[in-house]
C-alpha cells in the first residue's frame, strides 16, 4: 500500500451525476493505492481559480468535465499531443509549478471498442457523428487505431470540416482518408459509426439515417444510461450492433489513473462491476 492519501478531483457544472469517484476508489482499492478522490461543482466562471485553490490544497491532478475542457487545455503549462489536436483537456496533473494537460477520452473510446468490445479498427470504414467537444477528443485517437477510412458529418458542417483539417496530417501519416459528408445526404455504409453528438440530451431524434450501418455493424453511442437509450434501440431495431460509452467512461479513467499513479487499473473488471451496479 502506498502510504500516501493524495487528493484528486473531478471538476465539472454539472458534475452530482459523475461516476469518476466510484470508478477511481474501486482502481485504488484493486491496485493497493491510497489516495482521496472527489466531486467539485465549480461555478461557471471560476474554473481557473478553482483549479488554483485545488493545487493549495494540495491537490495532485483532476478529471475535467463538461463544460471546462476547453479552459483546462487552456490553463496548462504543458499539454500533450493529443490535449493539442483535441484542443481541450479532461485529465490535469499537478507537478510543482507545472500543470500538465492531458486528454484520455480518445483512447479510452479506442480501448473500449477494441479490447472490450472486441472490434478491431484497422481498415475499417468509420462513421464520426458530430464535430464537438466530444468528437475533437476523440478524433486523433482514433485516426492512429489505422482505420481504412473516417467520414465525420455534423448538423453544423463547417465544424466538422475544421474538425477534418485539423486532423488531415495524421490522417494522412496513417493512410486513412478522411472526410466529411453532408449529415442529410450520407453515402455508404459503414462497420463502425460513433455518436458523439448531444442530439438526445436536447430531445433530439437520431441524427443519421439506418443506411449508414453495414449488417453487424457496431454502432456505439459515447452516452452511457438514459441518454444512449435510442440511440441502442435504433441500432438494435437495424440488425447492428449496439454499444453504449460506459466502457469509454471507464477506460478514459483507467487511463487517467495510469497518468497520476503509474499503475494500470483492472479496467474490465471495473466495468462489469460499473454495469452491474447500474441495472
Ligand atoms: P460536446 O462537448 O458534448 O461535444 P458540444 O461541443 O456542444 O458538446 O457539441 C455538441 C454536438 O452535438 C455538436 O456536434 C452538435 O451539432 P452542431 O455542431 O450542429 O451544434 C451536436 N448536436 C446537438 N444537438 C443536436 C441535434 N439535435 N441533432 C444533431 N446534432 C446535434
Amino acid at each position: 500500500m502506498t502510504p500516501s492519501n493524495d487528493l484528486y478531483c473531478v471538476m465539472g457544472n454539472p458534475v452530482e451525476h459523475s461516476k469518476s469517484p466510484w470508478i477511481h476508489a474501486r482502481f485504488a482499492e484493486l491496485t493497493g493505492q491510497s489516495l482521496r478522490y472527489e466531486k467539485r461543482h465549480i461555478a461557471l466562471d471560476s474554473f481557473v481559480s478553482a483549479v488554483n485553490a485545488f493545487r493549495a490544497e494540495g491537490g495532485r491532478g483532476c478529471n475535467i468535465t463538461v463544460p471546462f475542457k476547453f479552459e483546462a487545455a487552456a490553463v496548462a503549462t504543458q499539454t500533450s499531443e493529443r490535449a493539442l489536436l483535441a484542443q481541450a483537456s479532461n485529465t490535469l496533473r499537478f507537478e510543482g509549478d507545472a500543470i500538465l494537460a492531458d486528454n484520455t477520452d480518445g483512447v479510452g473510446l479506442v480501448n473500449d471498442i477494441q479490447r472490450n468490445a472486441g472490434v478491431d479498427l484497422w481498415g475499417q470504414r468509420v462513421l464520426l457523428i458530430g464535430a464537438g467537444g466530444a468528437a475533437a477528443g476523440v478524433l486523433g485517437p482514433l485516426l492512429q487505431a489505422q482505420p481504412g477510412h473516417i467520414t465525420v458529418t455534423n448538423r453544423t458542417r463547417s465544424k466538422a470540416t475544421e474538425l477534418v483539417a485539423r486532423h488531415a496530417t495524421l490522417a494522412l501519416l496513417h493512410n486513412t482518408e478522411l472526410i466529411t459528408q453532408d449529415i442529410c445526404r450520407l453515402e455508404g455504409d459503414f462497420d463502425v459509426i460513433i455518436n458523439a453528438t448531444a442530439s438526445s440530451l436536447q430531445g433530439g431524434s437520431i441524427p443519421v439515417t439506418a443506411s449508414v450501418l453495414r449488417p453487424g455493424a457496431l454502432a456505439y453511442d459515447m452516452m452511457y444510461g438514459p441518454a444512449a437509450a435510442d440511440f441502442m434501440t435504433w441500432a438494435h431495431e437495424h440488425s447492428a450492433s449496439p454499444r453504449d460509452g460506459l466502457g469509454m467512461l471507464v477506460e478514459q479513467a483507467a487511463e487517467a489513473f495510469l497518468i497520476w499513479r503509474g499503475v494500470r487499473p483492472p479496467s474490465l473488471q471495473v466495468l462489469a462491476e460499473l454495469r452491474a451496479s447500474m441495472k
